[in-house]
């Protein structure tokens, strides 16, 4: 952090918390590049595609209409449409319009929704790894993250048992995010009735779904929508999604909730006292996104499966790395476990992924972020969202980098 005049303290919330570590990754790659260095960057957390002409065009179209004012606090009424006629088509679920929050992006929704609802002393639990921000959001809300770590034996995912251990009287909720950032992990519909079939018996903990990648699936399954399962749960549950991922328009910043009244009232009073509403511009883009020709979703989702595969490919042939496929999302998890304990052509022993991941950046020019800013170690996560040339030469590199350790 930057020195700051000893007039200004910080909080307490901000010294609690850390800078996005894929952010800093990813920094610090641009900052090489910047300097001249040859640098594979497999860190982006957003699509390498365009977004699609039509949805651009949705916004020269809202700017030429006038549309350049603030809208509603949660969101236009043409967008909550599209929303809610979206996740009756696709999810099975049955919102009402003011069931819906539209905020700057899925990040800021999930913040509003911790920052409506917890605070000292309750618990929000997260299944590791998890998206870096989780841990840090309910940090700033003064609530306490509990980390369930689920391993890769289980495929990533949060058992019932697990879940069950986890609950305890200060339990406020339980954050799910499938397909997963960082495993791609994608729970079948049996998996998550066993997590459902846990929450009816404990009335007091909600669910937040977090489903952004909901897309980029390899599978070609239908959503598994815990609300859809089991309907008891509709007043507990808290849907987030956005357009980020699925439509390549991470700069638009635009995300929504969908659950429970009260709670959406909730979370429209607190970003009615910061933001007050997302950009109208970005909002007439989206509404664009869920309304128009889907085309783009399915070649995206071909084009992330064709280099997921030759990702995993190339990533098994490497000695000290292992990767399993990922059932989705744009990332692959490769383990490093092989390699810790191996010493560097320049005598360092690697002890950590974040030394094997410093390793591979200063030897090999491969920028990627460490398993432990996931919660779990020893991993790497390597980013499939960037062209074919580019994740085969990245793997080359590391392949020669793992050959040069002793
Ligand atoms: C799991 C997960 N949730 C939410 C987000 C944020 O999405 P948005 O761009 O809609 O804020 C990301 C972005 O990386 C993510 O990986």
């Amino acid at each position: 952090m930057n020195a700051v005049p000893d007039m200004i303290q910080l909080s307490a919330r901000v010294r609690r918390i850390k800078p996005s570590p894929s952010m800093v990754a990813r920094d610090r790659a641009r900052q090489l590049q910047a300097q001249g260095r040859d640098i594979v960057d497999l860190t982006a957390g957003e699509p390498d595609f365009d977004t699609p002409a039509h949805i651009q065009e949705a916004v020269g179209k809202a700017m030429a209409a006038g549309e350049t004012r603030y809208t509603p606090v949660n969101g236009t009424s043409a967008l909550r449409k599209a929303i809610v006629a979206k996740l009756a088509r696709e999810n099975g679920v049955r919102y009402e319009l003011n069931q819906i929050s539209v905020g700057s992006g899925a990040k800021q929704v999930i913040y509003n929704a911790l920052a409506a609802t917890v605070g000292d002393g309750d618990e929000v639990i997260i299944p590791a790894p998890y998206w870096v921000s989780y841990p840090d959001m309910v940090l700033a809300c003064d609530a306490t993250p509990v980390v369930v770590r689920c391993g890769e034996n289980n495929g990533f995912k949060l058992s019932a048992d697990a879940l069950e251990s986890a609950i305890t009287p200060r339990t406020r909720w339980v954050i799910l995010n499938a397909p997963c950032n960082p495993t791609g992990a994608f729970y079948s519909e049996a998996e998550m009735r066993a997590l459902t079939d846990v929450l009816l018996r404990h009335p007091h903990v909600a669910l937040m779904t977090d489903d952004i990648y909901e897309h980029i699936r390899f599978d070609d399954g239908a959503p598994v929508c815990p609300a859809a399962i089991e309907p008891q749960l509709m007043d507990r549950i808290l849907l987030v999604n956005g357009v980020s991922k699925t439509y390549a328009m991470t700069g638009f910043r635009l995300g929504y909730g969908a659950g429970p009244k009260a709670l959406i009232a909730a979370m429209n009073t607190i970003q009615s006292q910061s933001t007050s509403c997302t950009s109208s511009l970005s909002q007439a883009a989206a509404t664009a996104a869920l309304e128009g020709d889907q085309s783009f979703v399915a070649e995206a989702r071909q084009a992330y499966r064709e280099r997921r595969d030759r990702a995993v490919a190339l990533l098994n042939e490497i000695p000290g790395l292992s990767c399993r496929p990922p059932e989705g999302a744009f990332y692959v998890y490769p383990s490093c476990a092989g390699l810790i304990g191996k010493r560097t052509p320049s005598g360092t022993v690697l002890e950590t992924d974040s030394d094997v991941l410093m390793y591979f950046l200063e030897h090999a020019g491969v920028a990627m972020v460490d398993g432990s800013a996931y919660g779990l170690s020893p991993y790497l996560r390597m980013s499939i969202a960037t062209s074919l040339p580019q994740i085969e030469e990245g793997c080359r590199r590391v392949k020669e980098a793992c050959e040069a350790l002793r």
